[in-house]
């Protein structure tokens, strides 16, 4: 018998990265798992990848109706639900002089919007006794340049988590967030970068991560379900997994 057998999961932001090792980890677990992507191409990838072993929806969370549409299907398809892993996040980077309108609107609308209103419309699915796990980001932590945007972003989701667990407690539904450091991605949590700034992005986080080294999808993914699944006496934290940066100086 699977670790999650017999639970029903929704990853939103799953068909790729960190929220890819989390939906096969649940599945080999024995969890019924719904995911979402955005894009029509990586949805597709999972489809094929995944078979019937899954749901996947393609549903942009930049979008409200498309969230209440997602909050009916997940009703309609799992009821209840267990878990449910709010994920979904994207970054640019740009000097705090040079952030445009635009930029920052975009950002705001799916790393904050998308991940408040996803965990609201979702959350009359929520068992009693179920778990809710945001992935915000070492910028939680630490200052980094040009991510004056995307720490905001993330800060806010740091904030509404909180207020949750609180707001949660009658429910017993916990709360919590995981804060990843450099991890190898497809993306790097950028969503255009080149495999050239990808590989950049890698090599300065092997650098400066007191580790190190970059982090794994699946020591993310760890991370997560243990928030969702086994940490039961805790809600309302953040916890790292940064290998270090965010809280010591190497020597
Ligand atoms: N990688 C890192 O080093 C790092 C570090 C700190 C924090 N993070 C955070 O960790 C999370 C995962 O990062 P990752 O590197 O694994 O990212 P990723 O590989 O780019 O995956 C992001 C997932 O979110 C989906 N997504 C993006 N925009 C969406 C939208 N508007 N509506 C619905 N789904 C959307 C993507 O689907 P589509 O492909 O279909 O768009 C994909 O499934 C993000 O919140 C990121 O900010 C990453």
């Amino acid at each position: 018998m699977g670790r999650y057998a017999g639970t029903r999961s929704v990853v939103v932001g799953g068909t790729h990265g960190m929220g890819r090792a989390v939906v096969e980890e649940l599945l080999a677990g024995g969890s019924e798992v719904l995911l979402t992507g955005r894009s029509e191409a990586n949805v597709a990838a999972a489809r094929e990848r995944l078979g019937a072993t899954a749901h996947v929806v393609r549903s942009d969370v930049a979008d409200l109706a498309a969230i209440d549409a997602l909050a009916t299907l997940v009703d309609d398809t799992l009821g209840e639900i267990d878990f449910l892993h709010v994920n979904v996040g994207v970054a640019e980077v740009q000097p705090f002089e040079q952030v445009t309108e635009a930029v920052y609107d975009r950002m705001f609308e799916v790393n904050a919007k998308g991940a408040f209103f996803t965990a609201q419309r979702l959350s009359p699915m929520i068992r009693h006794g179920g778990a809710v796990v945001f992935t915000t980001a070492v910028t939680n932590a630490v200052g980094s340049s040009t991510m004056s945007v995307y720490s905001g972003t993330k800060a806010a989701v740091r904030g509404f988590a909180s207020v949750l667990a609180a707001e949660f407690l009658p429910r017993n539904i916990r709360v919590n967030t995981v804060a990843p450091g450099f991890v190898d991605t497809p993306t790097m949590g950028f969503a255009d970068a080149t495999a050239e700034e990808r590989a950049g992005l890698i090599a300065v986080g092997d650098q400066i991560t007191p580790m190190r080294r970059h982090g794994t999808m699946a020591e993310v993914a760890r991370a997560v379900l243990f928030l969702g699944f086994d940490a039961t006496f805790t809600t309302g934290v953040e916890l790292p997994v940064d290998g270090g940066l965010g809280h010591i100086l190497a020597a």
